[in-house]
């Protein structure tokens, strides 16, 4: 597959996924190459006149978004949306996820998690038979005391890197550190996104479980839908 064919993908799946929107929606807009899609489409029909708000999962998006004049709002103006967008690192077949690689999983979860419907836009190279495979699993954490989350994380099956960019630690937007935790295999990815989440000095994890509505996966054949 060459990377023009995957960028084909994305985009058709993310455009697949703007199918869901009706005028007058609050949708969350996700981050990343393939939500990216999906939001350049939304810029699109904002500037035809349909009247659609966004709230941004970082401030790339959120830049981005305002860039192509799409009306934002915050999570505390309007803490009940009706669609997010976004794409995932890995999707099993259960619809659980890995996200997090583009750093942006807190404000991610959260988005998710105040929406009624969350449609998630993959190239087929993402979908896998089980969680951890291809990426580790990203888990955000508060820089005091980082090594002592470490261990914990650790300690739950993995070997866990700090996330470093050009040299420097990596931070997100929440200005945390991110440890990339590479588990051996996720056999249970509930009981992981639990024992993540109660690790003191983790702020979020990655794992995404039971969160996906619909899930739109393009290969050279065309754009699929799962569901739930
Ligand atoms: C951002 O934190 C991530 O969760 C992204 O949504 C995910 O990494 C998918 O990104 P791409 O579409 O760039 O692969």
């Amino acid at each position: 597959m060459s990377p023009a064919d995957i960028e084909d993908q994305k985009k058709a799946a993310a455009e697949a996924a703007v199918g869901l929107v009706v005028e007058g929606m609050v949708v969350g807009l996700g981050t990343g190459s393939t939500a990216r899609y999906a939001i350049l489409k939304l810029g699109e029909l904002a500037r035809e006149g349909f009247e659609v708000r966004g709230v941004p999962t970082s401030e790339a998006t959120a830049n981005l978004a305002k860039d192509l004049g799409i009306p934002l709002v915050t999570l505390d103006e309007c803490p009940r949306l009706d669609l997010t967008i976004d794409g995932a690192d890995e999707v099993d077949p259960h619809l659980d996820m890995i996200k997090g690689v583009g750093g942006a999983l807190f404000r991610e979860k959260l988005v998710a998690a105040a929406s009624k419907e969350v449609a998630i836009a993959v190239d087929a190279s993402k979908l896998v038979q089980r969680l951890g495979s291809r990426v580790p699993v990203p888990v955000e954490v508060h820089p005091f005391g980082w090594k002592v989350a470490k261990v914990r994380v650790e300690s739950l099956g993995s070997v866990a890197e700090l996330r470093m960019v050009g040299g420097e630690r990596y931070r997100t937007d929440n200005d945390n550190y991110i440890l990339d935790a590479r588990f051996h295999a996720v056999r249970n990815a509930g009981q992981l996104e639990r024992d993540l989440s109660v690790v003191p000095g983790v702020v979020e994890n990655g794992l995404f479980v039971g969160v996906a509505s619909i899930v739109f996966a393009a290969d050279a054949n065309g754009v699929k839908t799962l569901r739930r």
